[in-house]
């Protein structure tokens, strides 16, 4: 990648607010909208590199608090970064850890400075600052980095909240100072709070993205136990404030449903465990809409898992077969069903980004609604 280019975001094709781009990355250029499959400790749970090659997965995402933990971001530095330790070449995304202080909130604390909180590996006491998890991620060369950020609970009440967008910004513009180049080699992505208020979300958007600090921005704090129409009311709220001229980035989504209705927002980039946890647990998406693979009705199931897909687990075996690996708890079980689910997730990008450039992204919205009417809002 030619320095001059990292950090660019192209726009390509407009329908509606839905659109499609080019990011630019110090490890290659992703297409957007995107979906990124998640390698919380370095591996793409069940899935090789070379797996993720083979099904086109262009970016990945990695966790700063468990990568710092285990087995360490020095560790990880002195072996040229996480994609060489990895054999990745290509995109790395890695969250900051401020959500992970918020999924193991019994055991932390707010303050001013940052967020202390104890290892969920050995009660070790931790302190994550804005600076001190930049430093990490710069150990693991990723080429996203997100700030610090303090995500709020479903429920929390509009004082706190007010009073946690303003912290989250602090955060952001500290994380800034401390690794000031714009489009560097490592790119540096705020991330907007404001709980489940409209007001606040402006005015959390407004308060990062004034000063053109950021290569990208994030709306966190969703997917955190609120009802659907809420979540699809504050992505139709927040998205349009966020800059037209930097990739929108949804953390944590989510269903192909809620991919689909978000990149309609005009969001750019997703990431969400759904395909993989979801494979792991026999859970399989396909065009037909969900299959739980774990069912007597496939024990003699000669077709293939889905018809429409091309994945190496739906060109290879049958339903029966791997109804039997599933229930046998066999390993290939893992790898197999999360080939599929992941290839599944990156044929809906695929298809949006097409029929946005072809301007009938809102055909395609109807026809995933009708795919899971359970789901819709
Ligand atoms: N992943 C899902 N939601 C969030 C969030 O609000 N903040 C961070 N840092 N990561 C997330
Ligand atoms: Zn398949």
């Amino acid at each position: 990648m030619q320095k001059e280019n990292i950090g660019t975001f192209k726009l390509l094709n407009k329908d509606n607010k839905a659109r499609t781009g080019l990011f630019y990355t110090a490890h290659g250029v992703i297409q957007t909208p995107i979906f990124m499959p998640v390698g919380t400790v370095g591996t793409v749970k069940a899935i090789a590199p070379d797996d993720l090659d083979n099904i086109q997965a262009e970016i990945i995402l990695g966790n700063t608090y468990h990568l710092h933990l285990r087995p360490g971001d020095e560790l990880i530095k002195g072996f040229g970064g996480l994609h060489e330790f990895i054999s990745w070449d290509k995109p790395i995304l890695t969250d900051s850890g401020g959500y992970q202080a918020f999924s193991l909130s019994s055991l932390r604390k707010i303050s001013e400075a940052g967020v202390e909180f104890r290892s969920h590996l050995n009660g070790a006491k931790l302190n994550f600052t804005p600076e001190k998890v930049i430093e990490i991620q710069r150990n693991l060369n990723s080429d996203i980095m997100m700030v610090l950020d303090e995500c709020v609970a479903y429920g929390t009440d509009k004082e706190y909240t007010a009073k946690s967008i303003e912290l989250t910004t602090r955060w952001a513009k500290r994380s800034r100072v401390y690794y000031p180049q714009n489009s560097g080699q490592n790119l540096l992505f705020a991330i907007t709070q404001g709980g489940f208020f409209n007001d606040l979300r402006t005015e959390s958007v407004e308060q990062l993205t004034c000063d053109d600090l950021f290569d990208g921005y994030a709306i966190g704090g969703v997917s955190v136990g609120e009802p659907k129409p809420e979540m699809y009311q504050l992505m139709e709220h927040t998205a349009p404030l966020l800059p037209e001229t930097r990739p929108r980035y949804l953390m944590g989504v989510g269903t192909p449903l809620d991919i689909v209705y978000g990149i309609a927002q005009g969001v750019d980039m997703f990431d969400c465990v759904l395909p993989t946890r979801n494979a792991r647990n026999g859970t399989l998406y396909t065009s037909l809409g969900k299959v739980n693979i774990k069912r007597k009705e496939f024990a003699e199931d000669k077709n293939s898992l889905d018809p429409n897909c091309s994945c190496y687990t739906c060109r290879t075996f049958s339903r029966a077969y791997l109804r039997h690996l599933f229930v046998s708890q066999e390993l290939l079980a893992f790898r197999l069903n999360s080939l599929h689910n992941l290839t599944y997730f990156l044929n809906i990008v695929q298809k949006a980004r097409q029929a946005i450039n072809e301007k009938r992204y809102n055909a395609f919205l109807n026809e995933m609604i009708a795919l899971y009417p359970d789901e819709a809002a």
